[in-house]
């Protein structure tokens, strides 16, 4: 029979070599659409600290572009930029070949890249409802559809689909922003199923209200009303988003897939 005395010399042995492991970070190539935003840029950072080689997309001719890498690069990150319309599949197509080319395949994908025009429905043009499904939802497509298959044969891939609370619950206002974030559901469980074999996990997240240009933009009295609903009484913090996605892109968060992890502060319960 095991004495008390061998199962804690075990137990500690196991937490040793987890400890161990953990340490080994696996050096791969993560590439964020819209990584020079408020949540992106906390992904990029958590994801170069943790040793990887981070690719941060932004639209072309992105102005604060230069500035963005040399904060980075002061810090010490290993970062480079990859300029797409995630709107437009040749222009990724065109991004993920330098991409490749120049870092690395990608193993690592966060799809960030996001907008919001809000309005109430019976005033919403066209206009604001397509950008909208574009760049929140036509964008997953355009994005993954260039890396899926490196993935799927090297055998290893992560991708997490950012999307909101707001898709699990509708908001006044977000017709389209919500079925936007509601179709990243649907994809990132039928795509889990397609690659689950090949090594390649797929998972969503729905953040509550992120403290970012995108939230800065609600009218004050507005987002106060909102801040009341939150059960935490405050914003999340974009590294609170960023530490999260960069557990379910590690090695540690290999049998999770198909998933949608809340964060929300309690907002929405489900
Ligand atoms: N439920 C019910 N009624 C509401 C309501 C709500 N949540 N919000 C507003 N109304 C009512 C108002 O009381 C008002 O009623 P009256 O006409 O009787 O006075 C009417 O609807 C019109 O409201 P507004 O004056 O606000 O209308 P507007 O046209 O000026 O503005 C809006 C509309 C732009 C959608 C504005 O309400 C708004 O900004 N709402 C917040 C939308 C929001 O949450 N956006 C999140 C952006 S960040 C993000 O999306 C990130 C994420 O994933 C969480
Ligand atoms: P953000 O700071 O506005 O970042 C969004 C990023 O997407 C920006 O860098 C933006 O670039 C980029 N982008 C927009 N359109 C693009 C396009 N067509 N092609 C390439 N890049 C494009 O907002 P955020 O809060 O960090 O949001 C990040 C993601 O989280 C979004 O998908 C958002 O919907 C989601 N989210 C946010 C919250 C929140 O409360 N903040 C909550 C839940 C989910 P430019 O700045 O150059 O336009």
């Amino acid at each position: 029979m095991t004495t008390q005395a061998e199962l804690a010399e075990r137990t500690s042995d196991a937490v040793e070599d987890w400890a161990g492991e953990a340490k080994r970070v696996t050096s791969r190539v993560a590439f964020i659409s819209g990584g020079m935003g408020g949540i992106g840029t906390a992904v990029c950072k958590r994801l170069a600290a943790a040793g990887h080689k981070v690719v941060a997309g932004c639209l072309p001719g992105y102005d604060k572009k230069d500035e963005w890498l040399h904060t980075m690069r002061e810090r010490g990150h290993q970062v480079w930029a990859a300029e797409s319309n995630v709107e437009d599949f040749a222009s990724c197509a065109d991004m993920f070949y330098r991409v490749s080319a120049t870092v690395g395949p990608v193993e690592i994908l966060v799809n960030a890249a996001g907008i919001t025009r809000d309005g109430v429905f019976k005033r919403m043009s066209p206009s604001d409802w397509y950008s909208v499904i574009n760049t929140n939802l036509n964008s997953v497509f355009n994005v993954t559809r260039q890396v899926i298959e490196a993935m799927t044969d090297r055998g290893w891939g992560r991708i997490v689909n950012i999307s909101s609370v707001n898709a699990l619950k509708g908001q006044f206002g977000q017709t389209n922003y919500s079925a936007a974030k509601a179709g990243m559901h649907g994809f990132t469980k039928a795509l889990a199923q397609e690659v689950v074999k090949k090594g390649v996990t797929v998972n969503t997240i729905s953040p509550g209200y992120v403290e970012t240009a995108m939230v800065r933009a609600i009218r004050p009295e507005i987002l106060k009303a909102i801040v009341e609903q939150i059960p935490m009484g405050r914003l999340a913090q974009p590294d609170e988003i960023a530490t999260l996605i960069a557990y379910l892109v590690s090695e540690e968060a290999s049998y999770i897939t198909g998933a949608n992890i809340a964060i929300n502060g309690g907002m929405y319960m489900s």
